[in-house]
């Protein structure tokens, strides 16, 4: 059984969900054949990987492997490694095209700023053979000098009605059976990942091709948005030592890390329907607290004072 993420890996510009704008550009920039150097930034799971190997088979057909480098920055040890990949690949024509051959470098965020100044000259040594498209998921992190060698594109996490769109088209295909709760659950699961929405889908499909809303849950280490919001509820009507165990009671059976759970008390803090201040106060403190936990702080100190300053606000 193949995995449905490679299966419904898009090779044609048509076949992309979301990002329009980006792909329309890039189609554009292919098709006239004196592309630029590229850089995609954006969260994991939207099509990054995947519009770079669809602009190679688009360009380069059938030939497209023998044109394509890919390598990842974060794997490979140090900038040396990648420099004699790139320059092996770099130094020989082009096969059965007149287009200059395409290196794609993933997680080029994880370079420290001296590999960063190194790739930048790799990328002028090799500009007449060869272009780049670099990958990340922070721009900010990349110095300047390589963002202004680079036509840039920013991906954005794919809306609800595209995300329908990918359920669609896979639940068609596979035969599975999904109601409009099991696709708002999706939805909630997924933040806009296409990627994991296509692997929980695959999950789920191999207990029952007819998914319920339940289900999404289960296989998916998040918990449902409506005990999240008995939690908040318990903290702020000051019945701290309940909502307190409800919430470690969550945590524990779903396997939920704190930063997890930051995420999705901040989602439904969204939707609560209090007064506007004590709200804004609310997303404030998760900041706060998220702060503290990648800071490394113990996640239940944190997330218990969290629960204990809800309570202080009204
Ligand atoms: N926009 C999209 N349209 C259709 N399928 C997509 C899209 N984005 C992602 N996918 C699916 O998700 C999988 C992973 O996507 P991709 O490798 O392009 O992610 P990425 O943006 O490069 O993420 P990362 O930052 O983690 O490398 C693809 O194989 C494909 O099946
Ligand atoms: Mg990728």
């Amino acid at each position: 059984m193949k995995i449905w993420t490679e299966k419904y890996r898009p090779s044609k510009f048509g076949e992309v969900f979301g990002q329009r704008d980006i792909v329309k550009k890039v189609k554009a920039l292919a098709e006239n054949g004196n592309m630029p150097h590229l850089l995609f930034s954006g969260p994991a799971g939207i099509g990054k990987t995947t519009l770079a190997l669809v602009i190679a088979k688009e360009m380069f057909g059938e030939n497209w492997k023998g044109n394509f480098l890919e390598t990842n920055a974060s794997d490979e040890r140090g900038i040396d490694v990648i420099r004699n990949k790139i320059k092996d690949f770099a130094r020989t024509k082009s096969v059965s095209t007149e287009f200059p051959k395409i290196i794609y470098l993933d997680e080029c965020d994880s370079l420290t700023r001296e590999a960063q100044q190194a790739l930048r000259r790799t990328m002028e040594t090799y500009a007449g053979s060869a272009r780049f498209i670099l990958s990340c998921n922070f721009s900010s992190k990349l110095i300047d000098p390589i963002q202004s060698r680079c036509a840039v594109f920013r991906f954005k996490p794919l809306d609800k009605e595209e995300i329908t769109s990918v359920i669609d088209n896979i639940a068609e295909k596979e035969g599975l059976k999904i109601s409009n709760d099991t696709k708002n659950a999706l939805f909630d699961v997924c933040d806009g990942d296409v990627r994991r929405v296509i692997n929980t889908l695959q999950s789920c499909a191999v207990l029952n091709k007819d998914i319920g809303p339940e289900t999404i849950y289960e296989v998916s280490n998040f918990a449902r948005p409506k005990e999240i919001d008995v939690v908040i509820k318990m903290a702020l009507n000051r019945d701290f030592e309940k909502s307190r165990n409800k919430l470690l009671d969550i945590m524990l059976t779903n396997g939920l890390s704190g930063l997890d759970i930051i995420k999705q008390l901040q989602a439904e803090i969204i939707k609560l329907d209090v007064e506007g201040k004590t709200k804004l106060e609310m997303i404030k403190l998760c900041g706060e607290a998220e702060f503290r936990l990648v800071e490394g702080s113990d996640e239940f100190i944190q997330l218990e004072a969290l629960l204990a300053s809800f309570g202080l606000l009204q």
